[in-house]
Protein backbone atom coordinates (compact mmCIF):
# COMPACT_ATOMS: atom_id res chain seq x y z
CA UNK A 1 0.00 0.00 0.00
CA UNK A 2 1.43 3.39 -1.01
CA UNK A 3 1.22 6.53 0.51
CA UNK A 4 -1.26 7.70 -2.42
CA UNK A 5 -3.51 5.16 -1.80
CA UNK A 6 -3.92 5.94 1.74
CA UNK A 7 -4.48 9.08 1.08
CA UNK A 8 -7.35 9.06 -1.19
CA UNK A 9 -8.78 6.53 1.15
CA UNK A 10 -8.49 9.48 4.29
CA UNK A 11 -10.33 11.79 1.50
CA UNK A 12 -12.72 9.88 0.15
CA UNK A 13 -13.98 9.07 3.63
CA UNK A 14 -14.32 12.70 4.96
CA UNK A 15 -15.48 13.88 1.59
CA UNK A 16 -18.01 11.05 1.95
CA UNK A 17 -19.07 12.43 5.91
CA UNK A 18 -19.73 15.97 4.55
CA UNK A 19 -22.00 14.60 1.99
CA UNK A 20 -23.95 12.51 3.89
CA UNK A 21 -24.61 14.91 6.51
CA UNK A 22 -25.42 17.48 3.95
CA UNK A 23 -28.16 14.93 1.75
CA UNK A 24 -31.41 16.48 2.34
CA UNK A 25 -33.61 13.58 1.53
CA UNK A 26 -33.92 9.81 0.80
CA UNK A 27 -33.18 10.34 -2.80
CA UNK A 28 -30.01 12.26 -2.24
CA UNK A 29 -28.73 9.31 0.41
CA UNK A 30 -29.50 6.49 -2.41
CA UNK A 31 -27.67 8.18 -4.57
CA UNK A 32 -24.40 8.67 -2.15
CA UNK A 33 -25.30 4.91 -1.60
CA UNK A 34 -24.89 4.16 -5.05
CA UNK A 35 -21.97 6.64 -5.79
CA UNK A 36 -19.99 4.93 -2.82
CA UNK A 37 -21.05 1.34 -2.46
CA UNK A 38 -22.59 0.43 -5.36
CA UNK A 39 -20.77 -2.33 -7.80
CA UNK A 40 -19.34 0.61 -9.60
CA UNK A 41 -18.71 3.20 -6.45
CA UNK A 42 -15.71 4.67 -5.54
CA UNK A 43 -15.15 2.10 -2.55
CA UNK A 44 -15.73 -0.19 -4.66
CA UNK A 45 -13.07 0.78 -7.07
CA UNK A 46 -10.48 0.93 -4.22
CA UNK A 47 -11.22 -2.96 -3.30
CA UNK A 48 -10.55 -3.71 -6.87
CA UNK A 49 -7.00 -2.08 -6.95
CA UNK A 50 -6.05 -4.54 -4.07
CA UNK A 51 -5.32 -7.19 -6.46
CA UNK A 52 -2.61 -4.99 -7.86
CA UNK A 53 -0.59 -4.77 -4.14
CA UNK A 54 1.99 -6.64 -2.82
CA UNK A 55 0.12 -9.53 -0.49
CA UNK A 56 0.69 -8.31 2.98
CA UNK A 57 -0.29 -4.46 1.61
CA UNK A 58 -3.33 -6.19 0.18
CA UNK A 59 -4.64 -7.36 3.57
CA UNK A 60 -3.40 -4.68 5.94
CA UNK A 61 -5.34 -2.01 3.29
CA UNK A 62 -8.42 -4.48 2.30
CA UNK A 63 -9.28 -4.30 6.20
CA UNK A 64 -9.26 -0.32 5.87
CA UNK A 65 -11.12 -0.81 3.31
CA UNK A 66 -13.68 -2.79 4.65
CA UNK A 67 -14.02 -0.75 7.76
CA UNK A 68 -14.46 2.71 6.47
CA UNK A 69 -17.40 0.86 4.35
CA UNK A 70 -18.87 -0.09 7.10
CA UNK A 71 -18.44 3.04 8.80
CA UNK A 72 -20.24 4.29 5.71
CA UNK A 73 -22.65 2.46 5.37
CA UNK A 74 -23.63 3.04 9.01
CA UNK A 75 -23.81 6.75 8.47
CA UNK A 76 -25.81 6.19 5.43
CA UNK A 77 -28.55 4.68 7.46
CA UNK A 78 -28.53 6.99 10.26
CA UNK A 79 -29.11 9.73 8.18
CA UNK A 80 -31.52 8.01 6.33
CA UNK A 81 -33.46 7.40 9.32
CA UNK A 82 -32.98 10.80 10.37
CA UNK A 83 -34.59 12.15 7.31
CA UNK A 84 -37.58 9.71 7.74
CA UNK A 85 -38.09 10.93 11.51
CA UNK A 86 -38.03 14.57 10.18
CA UNK A 87 -39.75 13.72 7.48
CA UNK A 88 -43.02 12.37 9.81
CA UNK A 89 -41.92 14.75 12.62
CA UNK A 90 -43.20 17.14 9.66
CA UNK A 91 -46.44 15.71 8.69
CA UNK A 92 -47.56 15.01 12.22
CA UNK A 93 -46.85 18.77 12.88
CA UNK A 94 -48.55 19.61 9.31
CA UNK A 95 -51.44 17.23 9.37
CA UNK A 96 -52.71 18.09 12.83
CA UNK A 97 -56.68 17.27 13.49
CA UNK A 98 -58.66 19.82 14.52
CA UNK A 99 -61.21 18.10 16.71
CA UNK A 100 -63.16 21.59 16.96
CA UNK A 101 -64.19 21.16 13.44
CA UNK A 102 -67.64 19.69 13.10
CA UNK A 103 -67.92 16.48 11.63
CA UNK A 104 -68.68 15.25 8.33
CA UNK A 105 -71.03 12.59 9.53
CA UNK A 106 -73.70 10.96 7.49
CA UNK A 107 -76.21 12.62 4.62
CA UNK A 108 -79.62 12.28 6.71
CA UNK A 109 -82.47 10.70 4.79
CA UNK A 110 -85.69 11.88 4.53
CA UNK A 111 -89.51 11.05 4.28
CA UNK A 112 -90.87 10.89 0.81
CA UNK A 113 -93.37 13.90 0.51
CA UNK A 114 -95.88 11.49 -0.51
CA UNK A 115 -95.11 9.68 2.44
CA UNK A 116 -94.96 12.18 4.76
CA UNK A 117 -98.66 13.57 3.54
CA UNK A 118 -100.02 10.15 3.77
CA UNK A 119 -98.63 9.89 7.57
CA UNK A 120 -100.23 13.47 7.99
CA UNK A 121 -103.58 12.50 6.56
CA UNK A 122 -103.46 9.15 8.70
CA UNK A 123 -102.53 11.33 12.01
CA UNK A 124 -105.52 13.53 11.70
CA UNK A 125 -107.98 11.18 10.97
CA UNK A 126 -106.68 8.39 13.62
CA UNK A 127 -106.80 11.44 16.19
CA UNK A 128 -110.39 11.48 14.98
CA UNK A 129 -111.28 7.60 15.68
CA UNK A 130 -110.44 6.13 12.65
CA UNK A 131 -108.31 2.92 12.07
CA UNK A 132 -105.89 2.76 9.80
CA UNK A 133 -106.34 -0.47 7.36
CA UNK A 134 -104.44 -1.56 3.87
CA UNK A 135 -105.80 -4.24 1.74
CA UNK A 136 -104.59 -5.72 -1.54
CA UNK A 137 -103.34 -3.65 -4.99
CA UNK A 138 -104.19 -6.42 -7.10
CA UNK A 139 -107.59 -7.41 -7.03
CA UNK A 140 -110.63 -9.34 -8.54
CA UNK A 141 -113.20 -7.21 -10.02
CA UNK A 142 -116.46 -7.81 -7.78
CA UNK A 143 -114.37 -5.64 -4.76
CA UNK A 144 -112.91 -3.19 -7.28
CA UNK A 145 -116.26 -2.81 -8.86
CA UNK A 146 -119.71 -4.85 -8.58
CA UNK A 147 -119.64 -4.90 -4.31
CA UNK A 148 -119.42 -0.72 -5.09
CA UNK A 149 -122.56 -1.14 -6.91
CA UNK A 150 -120.38 -0.75 -10.29
CA UNK A 151 -122.04 -3.94 -12.25
CA UNK A 152 -120.29 -5.29 -15.66
CA UNK A 153 -120.36 -2.72 -18.50
CA UNK A 154 -121.58 -0.25 -16.63
CA UNK A 155 -120.73 3.20 -18.10
CA UNK A 156 -119.16 4.40 -14.71
CA UNK A 157 -116.36 1.99 -15.59
CA UNK A 158 -115.18 4.31 -18.01
CA UNK A 159 -114.17 6.55 -15.35
CA UNK A 160 -111.54 4.05 -13.98
CA UNK A 161 -109.92 2.34 -16.57
CA UNK A 162 -107.32 0.18 -15.15
CA UNK A 163 -104.81 -2.61 -15.84
CA UNK A 164 -105.79 -6.61 -16.52
CA UNK A 165 -104.53 -9.31 -16.02
CA UNK A 166 -105.96 -13.34 -16.45
CA UNK A 167 -108.53 -11.98 -18.90
CA UNK A 168 -109.60 -9.87 -16.32
CA UNK A 169 -109.98 -11.94 -13.51
CA UNK A 170 -107.43 -10.02 -11.99
CA UNK A 171 -107.07 -5.79 -11.83
CA UNK A 172 -104.98 -3.40 -10.32
CA UNK A 173 -107.20 -1.80 -8.08
CA UNK A 174 -108.17 1.82 -9.31
CA UNK A 175 -109.21 2.94 -5.27
CA UNK A 176 -108.63 1.78 -2.13
CA UNK A 177 -112.71 0.89 -1.74
CA UNK A 178 -112.10 -2.71 -2.03
CA UNK A 179 -110.33 -2.29 1.15
CA UNK A 180 -113.57 -0.79 2.37
CA UNK A 181 -115.86 -3.61 1.06
CA UNK A 182 -113.86 -6.11 2.66
CA UNK A 183 -113.15 -4.81 6.25
CA UNK A 184 -117.05 -4.09 6.13
CA UNK A 185 -117.19 -8.37 5.26
CA UNK A 186 -115.09 -8.75 8.07
CA UNK A 187 -116.83 -6.67 10.75
CA UNK A 188 -120.01 -5.67 12.38
CA UNK A 189 -120.75 -1.76 12.72
CA UNK A 190 -119.73 0.62 14.07
CA UNK A 191 -116.85 0.72 11.68
CA UNK A 192 -114.44 3.61 11.33
CA UNK A 193 -111.51 3.24 8.94
CA UNK A 194 -109.37 5.37 6.96
CA UNK A 195 -107.52 3.52 3.64
CA UNK A 196 -104.40 4.46 2.60
CA UNK A 197 -102.55 3.32 -0.56
CA UNK A 198 -101.35 2.83 -4.50
CA UNK A 199 -104.11 2.73 -6.78
CA UNK A 200 -104.11 2.45 -10.77
CA UNK A 201 -104.99 4.52 -13.80
CA UNK A 202 -104.89 4.52 -17.38
CA UNK A 203 -103.75 8.27 -16.78
CA UNK A 204 -100.66 10.30 -17.35
CA UNK A 205 -100.08 13.95 -17.54
CA UNK A 206 -98.94 16.85 -15.27
CA UNK A 207 -101.81 16.05 -12.52
CA UNK A 208 -102.33 12.45 -13.06
CA UNK A 209 -99.79 9.24 -12.86
CA UNK A 210 -100.29 6.01 -13.70
CA UNK A 211 -99.95 5.13 -10.28
CA UNK A 212 -100.64 7.33 -7.44
CA UNK A 213 -102.44 7.28 -3.99
CA UNK A 214 -105.42 7.73 -1.95
CA UNK A 215 -107.12 7.39 1.50
CA UNK A 216 -110.38 6.53 1.59
CA UNK A 217 -112.39 7.29 4.62
CA UNK A 218 -115.38 5.05 5.70
CA UNK A 219 -118.14 5.42 8.70
CA UNK A 220 -120.91 2.91 8.98
CA UNK A 221 -122.80 3.13 12.34
CA UNK A 222 -127.07 3.53 13.30
CA UNK A 223 -127.95 7.20 12.04
CA UNK A 224 -124.69 8.35 9.74
CA UNK A 225 -125.47 10.80 7.53
CA UNK A 226 -124.58 14.01 5.33
CA UNK A 227 -124.34 16.14 8.33
CA UNK A 228 -121.51 14.17 9.83
CA UNK A 229 -119.48 13.70 6.60
CA UNK A 230 -119.82 17.58 6.59
CA UNK A 231 -118.43 18.18 9.65
CA UNK A 232 -115.36 15.62 9.91
CA UNK A 233 -114.63 16.45 6.37
CA UNK A 234 -114.64 19.97 7.54
CA UNK A 235 -112.52 19.33 10.39
CA UNK A 236 -110.04 17.15 8.15
CA UNK A 237 -109.82 19.91 6.11
CA UNK A 238 -109.03 22.29 8.52
CA UNK A 239 -106.46 20.46 10.26
CA UNK A 240 -104.79 19.27 7.58
CA UNK A 241 -103.91 23.06 5.96
CA UNK A 242 -103.58 24.47 9.49
CA UNK A 243 -106.74 26.82 8.41
CA UNK A 244 -110.10 27.70 8.84
CA UNK A 245 -110.92 25.76 5.70
CA UNK A 246 -113.98 26.86 3.50
CA UNK A 247 -115.35 23.87 1.75
CA UNK A 248 -117.98 23.52 -0.64
CA UNK A 249 -119.78 20.46 -1.25
CA UNK A 250 -121.30 19.96 -5.01
CA UNK A 251 -123.63 17.00 -6.18
CA UNK A 252 -121.28 14.88 -7.78
CA UNK A 253 -122.33 11.06 -8.75
CA UNK A 254 -120.59 7.79 -7.78
CA UNK A 255 -122.22 4.45 -8.25
CA UNK A 256 -121.35 3.59 -4.39
CA UNK A 257 -122.82 7.04 -2.83
CA UNK A 258 -125.95 8.97 -2.73
CA UNK A 259 -126.43 10.93 -2.31
CA UNK A 260 -122.31 12.22 -3.69
CA UNK A 261 -120.80 14.93 -3.73
CA UNK A 262 -117.24 16.81 -4.42
CA UNK A 263 -115.63 18.51 -2.08
CA UNK A 264 -113.88 21.53 -3.11
CA UNK A 265 -112.26 24.36 -1.26
CA UNK A 266 -111.31 28.11 -1.06
CA UNK A 267 -108.13 28.96 -2.38
CA UNK A 268 -107.12 32.37 -3.03
CA UNK A 269 -110.10 33.61 -5.61
CA UNK A 270 -110.48 29.67 -6.71
CA UNK A 271 -112.61 26.54 -5.50
CA UNK A 272 -110.50 23.47 -5.67
CA UNK A 273 -111.66 20.21 -6.08
CA UNK A 274 -110.34 18.18 -3.24
CA UNK A 275 -112.23 15.17 -3.45
CA UNK A 276 -115.59 12.98 -3.66
CA UNK A 277 -117.61 11.72 -1.09
CA UNK A 278 -120.85 10.60 -0.32
CA UNK A 279 -123.50 8.48 1.94
CA UNK A 280 -123.04 4.94 1.35
CA UNK A 281 -125.56 3.62 -1.07
CA UNK A 282 -127.42 0.63 0.39
CA UNK A 283 -126.93 -1.84 -2.57
CA UNK A 284 -123.11 -1.72 -1.58
CA UNK A 285 -124.17 -2.43 2.44
CA UNK A 286 -126.82 -5.28 1.33
CA UNK A 287 -123.69 -6.57 -1.08
CA UNK A 288 -121.46 -6.91 2.14
CA UNK A 289 -123.83 -8.40 4.44
CA UNK A 290 -124.74 -5.22 6.39
CA UNK A 291 -128.65 -4.41 6.93
CA UNK A 292 -129.38 -0.86 4.98
CA UNK A 293 -132.51 -0.53 6.85
CA UNK A 294 -130.58 -0.56 10.24
CA UNK A 295 -126.85 0.64 9.37
CA UNK A 296 -125.78 3.81 7.12
CA UNK A 297 -122.77 5.22 6.18
CA UNK A 298 -120.71 7.83 4.61
CA UNK A 299 -117.26 7.32 2.55
CA UNK A 300 -115.01 9.99 0.90
CA UNK A 301 -111.98 9.13 -1.27
CA UNK A 302 -109.29 11.98 -1.59
CA UNK A 303 -105.61 11.83 -3.75
CA UNK A 304 -102.74 12.14 -1.47
CA UNK A 305 -100.53 13.74 -4.49
CA UNK A 306 -103.31 16.38 -5.16
CA UNK A 307 -102.96 17.31 -1.51
CA UNK A 308 -99.81 17.26 -1.37
CA UNK A 309 -99.67 19.34 -4.41
CA UNK A 310 -101.09 21.97 -2.30
CA UNK A 311 -99.56 21.93 1.04
CA UNK A 312 -96.32 22.17 -0.61
CA UNK A 313 -96.93 24.21 -3.56
CA UNK A 314 -95.64 21.59 -6.32
CA UNK A 315 -97.33 22.64 -9.51
CA UNK A 316 -96.44 19.00 -11.56
CA UNK A 317 -97.04 15.78 -9.71
CA UNK A 318 -94.94 13.73 -11.96
CA UNK A 319 -92.18 15.27 -10.01
CA UNK A 320 -93.25 13.18 -7.29
CA UNK A 321 -92.24 10.18 -8.83
CA UNK A 322 -88.78 10.96 -11.06
CA UNK A 323 -86.66 10.72 -7.93
CA UNK A 324 -84.77 13.36 -8.95
CA UNK A 325 -82.83 14.42 -5.33
CA UNK A 326 -82.98 18.65 -6.00
CA UNK A 327 -86.58 17.75 -5.81
CA UNK A 328 -87.00 15.03 -2.65
CA UNK A 329 -84.16 16.90 -0.66
CA UNK A 330 -86.43 19.47 -0.21
CA UNK A 331 -88.23 16.96 1.80
CA UNK A 332 -85.54 16.61 4.36
N1 LIG B 1 -113.59 5.81 -4.77
C1 LIG B 1 -113.71 7.13 -5.35
C2 LIG B 1 -112.62 7.33 -6.39
O1 LIG B 1 -111.58 6.75 -6.27
C3 LIG B 1 -113.62 8.21 -4.34
C4 LIG B 1 -114.82 8.24 -3.48
C5 LIG B 1 -114.84 7.49 -2.30
C6 LIG B 1 -115.91 8.98 -3.84
C7 LIG B 1 -115.99 7.53 -1.53
C8 LIG B 1 -117.05 9.01 -3.07
C9 LIG B 1 -117.07 8.27 -1.92
O2 LIG B 1 -112.81 8.08 -7.30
Amino acid sequence: MNASTQTNLDALQQQAQVDIAAAADARAIEALRVDLLGKKGRVTDLLKQLGTMAPDARKAFGEQINRVKETLSGQLEARARAIADADLARRIASETIDVSLPGRGENAGGLHPVTRTIRRIEQIFNAMGFESVEGPEIEDDWHNFQALNIPESHPARAMQDTFYALNGARLLRTHTSPVQVRTMQARKPPIRIICPGRVYRVDFDRTHSPMFHQVEGLYVAENVGLADLKHDLQKFLSLFFERDAEAMFRPSYFPFVEPGADVHMRWGDRWLELLGCGVIHPNVLAAVGIDPERYSGYAFGMGVERLAMLRYGVDDLRLFFNNDLRFLEQFR
